[in-house]
């Protein structure tokens, strides 16, 4: 470990406490708290829609949707994209679960940007990819189903 830079003895706790202080520095607590205990990861068995988007940064956010009664009863999602995008994919999923699709159709990239009080200039793409997803999700429901 000492090759590595790391001291012998150094509490690992404290050493991870501090990567993640650096990681988050400057993002709101909204972002932290999401951040940390993500919600909705993971495909779903039973799905009514599925859709895979790829944003223009090349990362992708995959989202399973299942409708019961016209809402949303469960809904999932997998990216490959960077940390800004699963807390974001991870608030609108949480945003849109138990929610009429229309509700849901409704949440925008400003809407998850807002709840997180800001997010820095290279990130804001992570908002609208997540944002997009779900939307694409409760378009090709629809279109399958005529719902
Ligand atoms: Fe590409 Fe976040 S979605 S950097």
């Amino acid at each position: 470990m000492a090759e590595l830079g790391i001291p012998y003895g150094q509490d690992a706790d404290k050493i991870a406490q501090e990567l993640q202080d650096a990681i988050l520095e400057g993002y709101s607590e909204n972002f932290k708290k999401e951040f940390l205990r993500p919600s909705n990861i993971g495909p779903l068995e039973r799905a009514d829609s599925y859709v895979r988007i790829t944003g223009p940064c090349g990362d992708t956010v995959e989202m399973w949707l299942a409708v019961e009664r016209g809402k949303i009863s469960d809904i999932g999602f997998m990216t490959d994209g960077c940390g800004a995008t699963i807390t974001c994919a991870s608030y609108v999923t949480r945003t849109a679960k138990g929610k009429p699709l229309e509700a849901a159709y409704g949440i925008t990239a400003e809407d998850v940007i807002a709840y997180f009080e800001g997010l820095p200039e290279e990130h804001k793409h992570c908002a609208k990819l997540a944002a997009m997803t779900l939307a694409a999700a409760i378009d090709k429901y629809r279109s399958e189903t005529g719902k």
